[in-house]
């Protein structure tokens, strides 16, 4: 991408153009929260100005016009994910809601007390704790596969936790959260397929940097966030395959997910009605979709190949620096660099960059086993986006490199 492209790019993004503690912000936390295009908020803007009803429930002008934006964005985020119907979208509240969604309309049918799920060591608290209060609640076993001491996925122990303790269900991560590692999916879920084993693939990591496409993957269930891919916070999307959605229970009870209801019995709707009881986020789902568009109006080839560049610069600027040593090297790596500095604490180093205008997040990232399993208590984590620049990169390290000297 040219410097003239960027730039263009980065004035679509007012937040950028700020100062935070009087210096340019450079934002480095994408992986916790992206940024959003004016195009998102114009588009929450007009909803709320000029449309605003609620869904599915009114013959008035607003509503029949609330309701055809608010399942166009169905439909948007169906192409953008390459599902083959919108019906097979569900609008959650993130990640995090879809996947308790699948575990809880799971439990009682596909798992039962002494199925096993199988996940992986790297997941985020996400992935974990909704599997966790299901074993709590109803006796299933939750199988962990193991990371090597980079952080790492062991395939081969993957597989032979598949092979070995047939597994109901194998939930894990496409890309890791704190380490930026890509997983090898692909090849991951025709193994489970082989033998039967249905997956669940958490893309909140890869879908802000790589398109993902669910029938190549060929994953049962994959789930993202609105707010990592430019979208607005407070919403997310359950994508299923139609026959895993038609034999799930309902996840929560209310309006709009029934065809009838009397004291005697209550008739639900089909997929992905069912699934959202109450009045949705309507505008954040449009806002969702008009964030879509807008990244899908970018040459998505260059964002990837922008990101790369940022990627190896940061990680060559890092490697350079004495007493840094980089968490989670793997040759397949999204724009996320996780760090720890023999000299100084990951709060302490996030502290310092705050003061430079650097946002970057420290701590656990929510993967406290991963954590536990690598010998840290977190590290810190520079995440970048298609709209930063070499420039801040630069600034990051020599920024380190400063740090480093300071705290000897
Ligand atoms: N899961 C988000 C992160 O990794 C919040 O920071």
């Amino acid at each position: 991408m040219t410097d003239p492209e960027l730039a263009r790019i980065r004035e679509d993004f007012p937040i950028l153009s700020r100062e935070v503690n009087g210096k340019p912000l450079v934002y480095l936390d994408n992986a916790a929260t992206s940024q959003k295009p004016r195009a998102v908020m114009e588009r929450l803007d007009r909803f709320y100005a000029r449309e605003n009803a609620n869904i599915h429930r009114g013959v008035h002008a607003l509503s029949q016009a609330a309701t055809e934006a608010y399942e166009q964005s169905r439909e948007r985020v169906a192409r953008f994910i390459g599902a083959p119907a919108a019906g097979q979208v569900v609008f959650t509240r993130g990640a995090t809601e879809a996947v308790n969604l699948v575990a809880s309309s799971l439990s009682g049918n596909l798992l039962q007390a002494g199925s096993t799920v199988l996940i992986t060591n790297m997941e985020h608290h996400a992935n974990i704790v909704p599997w966790q209060l299901l074993r709590d609640r109803t006796g299933i076993r939750l199988e962990v596969a193991r990371v090597d001491d980079d952080g790492l996925l062991e395939v081969e122990d993957l597989k032979k936790k598949i092979v070995e303790l047939k597994p109901s269900l194998l939930s894990m991560v496409y890309v890791s959260n704190s380490l930026g590692l890509v997983n090898p999916v692909r090849e991951i879920i025709a193994f489970a397929h082989q033998h039967s084993v249905p997956v669940l693939l958490d893309c909140a990591q890869a879908v802000p940097h790589f398109p993902v496409d669910v029938q190549e993957l060929d994953c049962e269930w994959m789930v993202f966030s609105g707010h990592k891919v430019f979208g607005p916070s407070g919403t997310g999307v359950l994508y299923g395959k139609a026959e895993r959605l038609e034999a799930m229970p309902p996840y929560q009870g209310g309006g709009d997910m029934i065809e009838s209801v009397s004291f005697e019995k209550t008739v639900f709707k089909g997929p992905p009605e069912r699934f959202e009881a109450g009045t949705p986020n309507i505008a954040g789902a449009i806002g969702l979709a008009a964030a879509l568009d807008y990244l899908d109006s970018l040459d998505r080839e260059a964002l990837v190949q922008h990101e790369g560049a940022l990627l190896a610069a940061a990680r060559e600027g890092l490697e350079s620096l004495p007493g840094v040593r980089i968490i989670g090297n793997g040759p397949d790596k999204a724009s996320v660099v996780s760090f720890v500095m023999d000299s100084a604490h990951p709060h302490d180093i996030a502290s310092f960059l705050d003061v430079e205008g650097i946002a970057i997040r420290s701590g656990h990232h929510c993967t406290q086993p991963l954590m536990t399993r690598l010998g840290l208590t977190g590290t810190a984590r520079a995440s970048f986006a298609f709209y930063n620049s070499m420039a801040e990169v630069e600034l990051l390290v020599r920024s380190l490199e400063k740090i480093r000297k300071f705290f000897g």
